[in-house]
C-alpha cells in the first residue's frame, strides 16, 4: 500500500525517562554466575536502570510523556491519541496507556496499549501516522515503556543480565510546511518464532497458581544464538525496505537509530547496510535492552544530543518477540 498520504506526519517533540537506580555488571556478578567482562564483551552492556518499589510502567511512561509534550509544546489536554508499547504493563487490564491518560490529565485522548515487544514503538509510530495521515485524529502521544525487572528471574544469568527498565515517547502531529515527516515505514511478524523469546507464564495458557509459583514461569525466557541470528536479517529487510521506499541511499542517512539489544547485533546491522559506526546511535551500555522503550530512549538521546538536524534523514530499526520487526525512515 503506497505510504502517500495528504496529511504529512511530523514528530514534534521526543523524551525519555530512566529509573535512578543504576545497576552495573559488577554488581550483577555479586549474585549472578557471570562477569562484566563476559556480559561487557558478548552484548556491550555496562550496567542497566531498575525501578524502585513501588514505581510502574506507567510512572515512568507519564514522566517520558511529560518531557516529550513539553518539547512539542502541546499540552497534556490537547493529546487525542496515546498508544503505549509495552510487555511489562502496570496491570493485565485495564491498559497502561488508560494509567498514563490520567496521570498526565489528557482527558480528551482515546488511550490503549500495544503488544509488540521491542518492536512496539515502531508499530505505535506506524499506527498513529496512519490515524493522523487519514484525518482521523489530529495528534498522537506514542510510548515505548517497560518495567522489565519485574519479569527476569535473577537467577537466570543467560536473559537476566541482557534487561533493563525505563521508557521513551515521541509526539506525533500533523505536520505544516517545511516540517520534517515520517517518509516511510514498515512492520513484520513471524508467528511461527513464538517458542524463541517469550514469557510463558501468567497469561490464559498458564495462570501462575500456588502449585508453580516457585517456578519463575513468569519470567523472560529466550533461545539467544537463535534470536541473534533473526535480529539481524530481519532488521536488514526491513532498514533497506524504508531506506527504498524513501529514497535514500545510505550516504544519505545522517543517524541510524536501532533496537538497543546488543552491539554485536547492531554492529552488524551497520555493516549490512553501509553505514559507518559513528552514524548509528548506541546507548545500550548504560541502560541494557529496555524491549519496547529501548529505540524510543534512543530516539530522544540522539535527539537531545544532536545527533541530526532539521530535515536530516534518520532510520529507526527494531526487532522483538513474536517474533516481530519494523523501521521507519524519518525527515527530521
Ligand atoms: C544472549 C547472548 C549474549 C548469549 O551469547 P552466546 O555467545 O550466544 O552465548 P551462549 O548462550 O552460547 O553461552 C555461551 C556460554 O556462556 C555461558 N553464559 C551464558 N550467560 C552467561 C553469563 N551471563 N555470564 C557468564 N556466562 C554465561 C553459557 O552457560 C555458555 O556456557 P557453556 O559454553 O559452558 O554452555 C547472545 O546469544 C545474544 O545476544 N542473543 C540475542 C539476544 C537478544 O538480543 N535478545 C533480545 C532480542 S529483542
Amino acid at each position: 500500500m503506497s505510504e502517500a498520504s495528504a496529511i504529512e506526519v511530523c514528530i514534534a517533540g521526543t523524551g525519555s525517562y530512566l529509573p535512578e537506580k543504576i545497576l552495573t555488571n559488577e554488581e550483577l556478578s555479586t549474585f549472578v554466575d557471570t562477569t562484566d567482562e563476559w556480559i561487557f564483551t558478548r552484548t556491550g552492556i555496562k550496567e542497566r536502570r531498575i525501578a524502585a518499589e513501588g514505581e510502574f510502567t506507567s510512572h515512568m511512561a507519564s514522566k517520558a510523556a511529560e518531557r516529550a509534550l513539553e518539547q512539542a509544546g502541546l499540552a497534556a489536554e490537547e493529546i487525542e491519541l496515546i498508544i503505549v508499547a509495552t510487555i511489562t504493563p502496570d496491570t493485565l487490564t485495564p491498559a497502561t496507556a488508560c494509567y498514563v491518560q490520567q496521570k498526565l490529565g489528557a482527558n480528551k485522548a482515546v488511550a490503549f496499549d500495544i503488544s509488540a515487544a521491542c518492536s512496539g514503538f515502531l508499530y505505535a509510530m506506524k499506527i498513529s501516522k496512519r490515524m493522523i495521515s487519514s484525518g482521523a485524529f489530529k495528534n498522537a502521544l506514542i510510548i515505548g515503556a517497560e518495567k522489565l525487572s519485574a519479569f527476569v528471574n535473577w537467577e537466570d544469568r543467560a536473559t537476566c543480565v541482557l534487561f533493563g527498565d525505563g521508557a521513551g515517547a515521541a509526539v506525533l502531529r500533523a505536520a505544516g510546511p517545511g516540517e520534517g515527516a515520517i517518509l516511510a515505514t514498515e512492520m513484520g511478524t513471524d508467528g511461527n518464532l513464538t517458542h524463541l523469546l517469550n514469557i510463558p507464564g501468567g497469561g490464559s495458557a498458564c495462570p501462575i497458581t500456588i502449585n508453580n509459583a516457585g517456578d519463575h514461569l513468569a519470567s523472560l525466557s529466550m533461545l539467544g544464538k537463535e534470536v541473534f541470528k533473526h535480529a539481524v536479517n530481519r532488521m536488514k529487510e526491513a532498514a533497506e525496505k524504508v531506506i527504498a521506499r524513501a529514497g535514500l541511499e545510505p550516504e544519505d542517512i545522517a543517524c541510524v537509530i536501532p533496537h538497543q539489544a546488543n552491539l554485536r547485533i547492531i554492529d552488524a546491522i551497520a555493516d549490512r547496510l553501509a553505514v559507518p559506526n559513528d552514524r548509528v546511535f548506541v546507548n545500550l551500555h548504560k541502560y541494557g535492552n529496555t524491549s519496547a522503550a529501548a529505540v524510543a530512549i534512543a530516539l530522544d538521546e540522539a535527539n537531545r544530543e544532536g545527533k541530526f538536524k532539521r530535515g536530516d534523514k534518520i532510520v529507526l530499526v527494531v526487532f522483538g518477540a513474536g517474533l516481530t520487526w519494523a523501521a521507519a525512515a524519518v525527515r527530521w
